[in-house]
C-alpha cells in the first residue's frame, strides 16, 4: 500500500520557537514514518511581505532547516525542500490565478487580517494578496492529501480545494483535493502570558536558545500577579509556568501535586520555575546539541536541502506536466 502524501510549510522569517515545536514540529516528527512527508521552506511566500529585506528570508532558510534537523526530522523519511527552487510551483500559480476572482482573494479572512496588521492599505503588494493561490500551487504540486496546519491556515486549504474543483471541472480530473488537519494541542502562549508565542511580540523561547537564555526567560515568566507572598494561594489558570508544565512535563502526578500546593498557598514561583527549567532542559538539551552540530556543519544541511529539493522537483515537475496536458498546452510533446 502506498503511503499518503502529507505537506506542511513554513515561511523562513525567523528561527523556530517552542510554539512551532509543540504546534507542528512534534507532529511532523511523529508523522514521518506513516506518511510520505514533504516539508516546504516557503521562501517565495516569505518574500511577499519581506521583498525589501531578502537577506532576512535567505538567512532563515538555513536556520529553519537546522531547527528541523535538530528537532528530529529525518531526511531519510521527510523531504525538506525550498520553494523558490521548484519552478513548477510558480508556473502552476500562473494558471490557477485565472480560476480565482479578485473579490474571492480579498475575502480570504487570514489575508484580510494580515493586510490590516501590516498596515498595507492601498500599498498591498499584488504578490501578497495572491499568496493563497501560490500556496494552493504548493499543496497541489505535491498532490498532498493531508495538510496539517494551524487554525489560521484553514482558509488557505478551502481556497486550494476550490481551485482544485474548478480546475478539474474545466480541464478534466487532474488535481487532488486535500484535507486540513488541525492539531489537537492548543496554541502555546508566550512567556508573557499573551495568547500567542511570536517573534514580533518578543515572547518566545527558541529551539536554539542556550540554557542560560532559557533559564532567564523562565525566571521572567508571567505567573499569578496576585501571588505575592509564598503563603498566598495562587492561580494555576493563565499561569504560564503551569501551562508549560502541562505541555512539556511527563510526571503528571508531580505536576498535579504542585498545582494543588500552589492553589493552597505555600509554593513559591521560584520553585515552580526551577522545575520548569529542568523539564524544558530535558526536551531542549538534546535538540540544542544536535543544532550545535549543524551550526558547525552547514554544508551537511545544504546537502540535505539540495537533495530534498531535487526529489521535490521531480514530483512537482510531473504535476505541472499533468496540468499542461489537461489544459492542452503541451505544444511540443
Ligand atoms: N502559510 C503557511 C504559514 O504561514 C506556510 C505555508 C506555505 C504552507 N506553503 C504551505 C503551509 C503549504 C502548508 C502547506 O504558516
Amino acid at each position: 500500500m502506498s503511503k499518503k502524501i502529507i505537506l506542511t510549510g513554513d515561511r523562513p522569517t525567523g528561527k523556530l520557537h517552542l510554539g512551532h515545536y509543540v504546534g507542528s514540529l512534534k507532529n511532523r516528527i511523529a508523522m514521518q514514518d506513516e506518511y510520505e512527508q514533504y516539508v516546504l521552506i516557503a521562501d517565495q511566500q516569505a518574500l511577499t511581505d519581506n521583498f525589501d529585506n531578502p537577506e532576512k528570508v535567505i538567512t532563515n532558510v538555513l536556520e529553519v532547516a537546522k531547527d528541523y534537523l535538530a528537532a528530529g526530522l529525518d531526511p531519510a523519511k521527510t523531504t525538506i525542500c525550498i520553494q523558490s527552487q521548484l519552478p513548477a510551483i510558480a508556473e502552476l500559480t500562473m494558471y490557477y490565478m485565472n480560476l480565482v476572482t479578485m473579490s474571492r482573494l480579498m475575502r480570504n479572512p487570514t489575508v484580510k487580517n494580515e493586510i490590516k496588521q501590516k498596515n498595507f492599505g492601498e500599498s498591498t503588494p499584488a504578490g501578497f494578496v495572491n499568496y493563497p493561490i501560490s500556496q494552493a500551487a504548493d499543496i497541489t504540486a505535491f498532490k498532498a492529501e493531508v495538510v496539517p496546519v494551524g487554525e489560521d491556515q484553514k482558509p488557505m486549504i478551502e481556497q486550494t480545494n476550490e481551485i482544485v474543483r474548478s480546475f478539474n471541472r474545466i480541464y478534466g480530473e487532474t488535481l487532488v483535493e486535500c484535507e486540513a488537519v488541525i492539531p489537537k494541542v492548543g496554541r502555546l502562549c508566550g512567556i508573557d502570558g499573551k495568547a500567542k508565542m511570536s517573534k514580533s511580540l518578543g515572547n518566545g523561547i527558541y529551539i536554539s536558545d542556550d540554557s542560560e537564555t532559557v533559564k532567564k526567560k523562565v525566571m521572567g515568566m508571567y505567573t499569578d500577579p496576585d501571588h505575592i507572598r509564598v503563603e498566598d494561594p495562587g492561580k494555576v489558570e493563565g499561569n504560564v509556568v503551569f501551562e508549560y508544565l502541562d505541555v512539556f512535563g511527563t510526571d503528571k502526578e508531580k505536576i498535579e501535586e504542585m498545582k494543588d500546593h500552589y492553589k493552597r498557598g505555600g509554593l513559591g514561583d521560584v520553585v515552580t520555575k526551577r522545575y520548569l527549567i529542568e523539564v524544558l532542559e530535558e526536551v531542549l538539551s538534546p535538540i540544542r546539541e544536535k543544532r550545535k552540530y549543524y551550526d558547525e556543519h552547514e554544508d551537511e544541511v545544504m546537502a540535505v536541502l539540495k537533495s530534498g529539493t531535487e526529489k521535490a522537483r521531480k514530483v512537482t515537475d510531473k504535476t505541472l506536466e499533468d496540468v499542461k496536458n489537461s489544459m492542452g498546452i503541451n505544444y511540443f510533446k
